[in-house]
């Protein structure tokens, strides 16, 4: 169901990572008060009320899994919702990177190709079960690939969570030291929702009534 409601330009706000209260116009991203996201800016545009459209609110009733992401500083739990990319899934709730240090600026942006959003997948179920053609291009080639590559290592960009995960991230730019486990990587979106842009696979973001772990 679509809502009409009329937003002051001055409330106007560019608003991300998308959420669902949020309203897109040309391009601009708009917030109304009651939403919940941290990162606002003004776009000064300060001119006469506009009206504008809601867009419907995704599946609330969408189920969550849990995934604990363990690093060498300790297991970090957020929940993605079902069929979300996993990397899609630790973007939007901002816990913990699932790119190491530089990577977090320079990566594909989930394409499949840098093959630095890499994680071992300890226990759960995703989509696909098996490695696709790219992903399988992308770990067969360095620094991945070689005798010492876990068999469970996927690239998170490329799965969709459907159930209660445990992963693991090793150390390295790309994720590729084996033998040890990555330090916590804080969670920084520089490019807002153009982070994760690419994934047109992961459902809408709902879920006021959850926190970023899936507490409810
Ligand atoms: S983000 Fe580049 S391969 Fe996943």
């Amino acid at each position: 169901m679509s809502t009409s409601l009329v937003i002051p330009k001055q409330q106007r706000y560019i608003c991300y990572p998308i959420q669902h209260k949020c309203i897109r116009l040309g391009g601009t991203f708009l917030a109304t008060d009651s939403c919940s996201n941290r990162w606002h800016f003004s776009t000064g545009d300060r001119d006469s009320p506009s009206t504008h459209s809601l867009e419907p609110t995704s599946d609330a009733t969408r189920q969550r899994h849990k995934v604990n992401w363990e690093t060498a500083n300790g297991t970090v739990q957020f929940y993605a919702l079902d069929g979300e990319t996993l990397r899609t899934a630790a973007l939007r709730r901002g816990v913990v990177s699932p790119h190491n240090g530089r990577a977090q600026v320079i990566n594909c942006r989930g394409l499949g190709t840098c093959g630095t959003c890499a994680v071992e997948l300890r226990k759960g179920t995703v989509h696909p079960v098996e490695r696709q053609i790219k992903e399988e291009l992308r770990l067969s080639l360095l620094p991945h690939g070689g005798v010492n590559q876990p068999e469970s290592l996927r690239l998170a960009c490329q799965i969709q969570v459907h159930s209660d995960l445990e992963v693991i991230k090793r150390s390295g730019f790309w994720g590729q030291n084996y033998e040890e486990l990555s330090d916590y990587n804080e969670c920084k979106t520089f490019l807002g929702h153009l982070e994760y842009i690419l994934d047109n696979r992961s459902p809408k973001e709902t879920g006021k009534d959850v926190d970023k772990r899936g507490n409810s």
